[in-house]
């Protein structure tokens, strides 16, 4: 079972290392960006967010190395018909590849939506799957809505 926890300061490098090995993975990086200059970007981002409570960001350590990452963000939204309208949204959900299938995005999605319940009058969370995801969120009790997956607390 990984450890999972909260981005500590010495975490932030890793899980910056992590986001832009997704971003790499889709596609989203052009021939011009600069992978160095976006992950102290992130960094950055990050380090000012480490005890933020609208912000999660958690890493999951096997072996003594951070090799899975996800992040939350608990955002206020207008009421709809469920008249309370704190939402959430997931992020940033990598495992590096030798450490897939597992049980690692598994731990990492759980820590997330125990930040979401710990928030305080999150109603639903939701994301954007990738195909690689997608069985992992259904399998926890995410449901498809339109062009995206979310799940009641
Ligand atoms: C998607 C991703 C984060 C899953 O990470 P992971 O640590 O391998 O996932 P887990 O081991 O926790 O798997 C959780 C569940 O996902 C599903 N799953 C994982 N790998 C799978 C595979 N190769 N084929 C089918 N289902 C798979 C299973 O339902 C699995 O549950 P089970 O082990 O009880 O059967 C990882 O593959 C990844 O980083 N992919 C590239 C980036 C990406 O797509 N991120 C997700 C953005 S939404």
């Amino acid at each position: 079972v990984p450890a999972v926890r909260r981005v500590t300061p010495a975490d932030v490098a890793a899980w910056a290392r992590l986001r832009v090995a997704l971003m790499v993975d889709d596609g989203h990086l052009g021939p011009d960006s600069d992978p160095a200059a976006l992950a102290g970007a992130i960094e950055g981002w990050l380090r000012e967010r480490i005890a933020s409570p609208t912000f999660g960001a958690f890493v999951a350590e096997e072996d003594g190395t951070v090799v899975g990452s996800g992040g939350i963000s608990v955002y206020d939204s207008p009421p709809g018909p469920a008249l309370i309208g704190r939402e959430a949204y997931v992020m940033s959900m990598y495992t590096d590849p030798p450490y897939r299938g597992r049980g690692v995005a598994r731990a990492v999605l759980a820590a997330l939506l125990d930040f979401a319940r710990e928030a305080g009058g999150v109603y639903r969370v939701w994301l954007r799957a990738s195909d690689m995801g997608r069985p992992l969120y259904l399998s926890a009790g995410f449901e498809p809505r339109g062009s995206y997956l979310q799940i009641h607390l």
